[in-house]
């Protein structure tokens, strides 16, 4: 067996077997819910109020400025790629919740393959996306290699399904909406980073201060959020994965 085989080779561990629907459970649930809702209200849907330009020019859509310059493929793209985002994002929750999946099991079918469209388009036009980023290489490689991990999570997950593999379906589902969460991490991660300097008393500009905090983006948003989704399924017992001793 190569050693990457081995790498992501899953295992079911001997961890203590937690099944959802404890009250944490349920606390966390509604944590994802309402914060993937804001997310989506408070920086996808004034995408659709007013053109590029004019966003721009009032400041009222986070990236605007950077793609109202940009070719009306990537803007194209950018627009394609929220409406994907979002849809998954909004779905996501409601694919977790054990209530629809035991008594509309059909519903759960649907929406599962809505959500994994919105991957899908969402994923493809985040790879075109991806190299306009005011973040530069680090932009580029870090939201590529997100955009690459969305979809292939996202086809794990459904191949599992396919063949009836419960429980390694509900593990690739739990990265794959890891990966889509990154919409929410990153928009708690930034005006952390971006205020810091002022908690720490270091001199502030605030466009040297946002250049700093976002060049961190690319990874920072997702890759905490890949640990804790590994940590979560070994939890629950599902199929994990192991590092190679
Ligand atoms: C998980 C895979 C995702 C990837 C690879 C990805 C990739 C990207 C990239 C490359 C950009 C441009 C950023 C830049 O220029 O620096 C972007 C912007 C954006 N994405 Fe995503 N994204 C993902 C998920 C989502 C989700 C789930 C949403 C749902 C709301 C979303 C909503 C947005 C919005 C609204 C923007 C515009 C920038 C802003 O105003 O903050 N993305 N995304």
């Amino acid at each position: 067996m190569s050693g990457v085989t081995r790498l992501i080779e899953p295992v079911r561990t001997a961890a203590v077997v937690v099944r959802p629907g404890g009250i944490r459970s349920r606390v966390g649930w509604m944590f994802v819910l309402l914060t993937a809702l804001a997310i989506v209200a408070y920086s996808a849907v004034p995408y659709f109020t007013a053109s590029l330009e004019s966003l721009a020019d009032s400041g009222a859509a986070g990236l605007a400025d950077t793609y109202a310059e940009k070719p009306a493929l990537v803007q194209g793209a950018l627009y394609v790629h929220i409406v994907g985002g979002a849809t998954a994002l909004l779905l996501g929750p409601l694919q977790f919740w054990r209530g629809l999946r035991t008594r509309a099991p059909r519903l759960h079918r649907w929406t599962g393959r809505v959500y994994l469209a919105g991957v899908g388009i969402g994923g493809l036009a985040g790879l075109v996306i991806a190299p306009s980023s005011p973040a530069g290489y680090v932009g580029f490689f870090g939201f590529s290699a997100l955009a690459a991990l969305w979809l292939v999570t996202g086809w794990r997950a459904y191949r599992a399904i396919r063949r009836r593999d419960v429980p390694s379906h509900q593990a690739w589902m739990i990265r794959n909406y890891a990966l889509t969460y990154s919409a929410v991490t990153l928009r708690i991660w930034l005006p952390i980073l971006l205020l810091l300097p002022l908690v720490t008393g270091q001199p502030f500009d605030f466009d040297e201060a946002f250049a700093n905090a976002y060049a961190a983006m690319p990874f920072l948003a997702w890759m905490p959020n890949l640990v804790f989704a590994e940590w979560l399924i070994r939890r629950r017992g599902l199929p994990s994965y192991r590092l190679p001793v």
